[in-house]
Formats: structure tokens, sequence, C-alpha cells
């Protein structure tokens, strides 16, 4: 079993501890990184971006917003280290069902460590617990096992295929639809598979 530690904002399991935390000043350096890094943030590559942008963002409201915003995966490795980043946004149906869409990038280094599918799964805890949303959801594309595997271990079911929803790497590709609801199952009380 996983162990628990602040819902939403810190987790330990097999000697890792992985929190969120706001960015801070420092990781804008990674942001501007995966703005100028030809595919350093994976299959979401989709040229170059400002890479003063970031820095803009973060003086408005601290990647903090209302309706989106990005939290920052540290681990201690020992001492701790910026892995990535998750981010949501809120997108509403029929009017006024809001839900969150989540992301996720962690650079490459972090990887393939356990630390994606309990990253996602502490960001749903985080919105669970701070918002009413009934519903969080997240795309990916359809090469991304890695990712299909970390939302289903981070309690997410396959919803189905969204046909030609985005242009990437010169043509229109089909994504998958993942969610998750606010009484699906805890991944953290499941044994490990
Ligand atoms: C996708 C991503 C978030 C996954 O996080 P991660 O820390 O690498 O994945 P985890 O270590 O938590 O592994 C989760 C599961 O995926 C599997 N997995 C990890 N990397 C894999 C790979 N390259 N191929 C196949 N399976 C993989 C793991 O084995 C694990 O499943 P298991 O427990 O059954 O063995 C991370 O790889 C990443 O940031 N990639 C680049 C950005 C990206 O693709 N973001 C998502 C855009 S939709």
């Amino acid at each position: 079993m996983e162990s628990g530690g602040v819902p939403g904002v810190v987790h330990e399991a097999d000697g890792l501890t992985i929190r969120l935390r706001p960015v801070a000043e420092t990781d804008l350096e990674m942001f501007r990184r995966f703005c100028t890094e030809p595919g350093l943030i994976g299959l979401d590559w989709a040229g170059f971006r400002d890479a003063a942008a970031p820095a803009r963002r973060y003086a408005v409201d601290g990647y903090l917003g209302e309706d989106d915003g990005r939290l920052i995966v540290e681990v201690d490795d020992p001492q701790p280290v910026a892995a990535g980043l998750v981010s949501y946004r809120a997108g509403v149906y029929g009017g006024t069902a809001k839900y969150w869409e989540i992301g996720v990038a962690l650079l490459p280094e972090c990887r393939g460590r356990g630390i994606g599918w309990r990253a996602q799964a502490l960001l749903c805890d985080y919105l669970f617990a701070h918002t009413p949303a009934q519903r969080i959801q997240a795309g990916t594309h359809p090469e991304n096992v890695a990712e299909q595997r970390a939302l289903e271990k981070a309690g997410f079911q396959l919803e189905g295929v969204v046909r030609a929803c985005e242009f990437r790497a010169g043509r229109w590709r089909d994504g998958y639809l993942y969610s998750r609801l606010r009484d699906d199952p805890s991944p953290w009380a499941r044994p490990r598979e």
C-alpha cells in the first residue's frame, strides 16, 4: 500500500518523497527550457515559444490563477530537486459544470521513477480538496504509453478517442481522453501491482 502524506501536497513511498509546491522564480529557467529546447517537453512540443512568457506570467499571479495554474513537482534526491511541473486549467460542460483538465511534464532524468503518476494523483487530491469539481480530465497521445499508464495508475479511466483533435508533427492526430471523478477509487488505497 502507498503511505499517505498531506493530501495533495506531499507523498512518501518507496523511499521517494514527492511534493507539489508553488512555482518560484528559480523554476522559470526550467520553463524557459521547455519553451526553447526542441522535444524537451515530450510529444507536446509545438515549436519554439516565447522564452520571456514564463516570467511575465509569474509576475501576474505566480502561476496560481483562479482558472489555470502550474505547480512544481519536487522530489528529495536527497536534496529537493524540481523534477518538472503539473498544470491545471478549468473548463465548463453545459454552462455550469466546471471541471479541470490537467497536464504534466517531467525533465527526462526524472522520468520512469514513479514520479509522474504520483504527481498527477497528488494534483487530483489537491484539486478535489480545494475546489468542488466533480471531474478531472486529461488528454494524451496514442503513442504516449508512459502517460497512459501513469494516468491509469493515478486513478483515471479511458473515456475514448477524440478524433483529429490536435495538429502535431505535421498532421492532425487523434487523442485519448481520460477522466477521474471525485468518487472514483483512490489510487493510494490500491495494493501495488
Ligand atoms: C508521461 C510522464 C509524465 C510519465 O511519468 P513517469 O514518471 O515517467 O512515469 P512513472 O514512472 O510514474 O510510470 C508510470 C507507469 O508508466 C510506465 N512507463 C514509464 N515510462 C514508460 C515508457 N517510456 N514506456 C512505457 N511505459 C512506461 C511505468 O512502468 C509505470 O507503469 P508500471 O508501474 O505498470 O510499470 C513522463 O514520462 C513525462 O513527463 N514525459 C514527457 C512529457 C509528457 O509526455 N507529458 C504528458 C503529455 S500528455
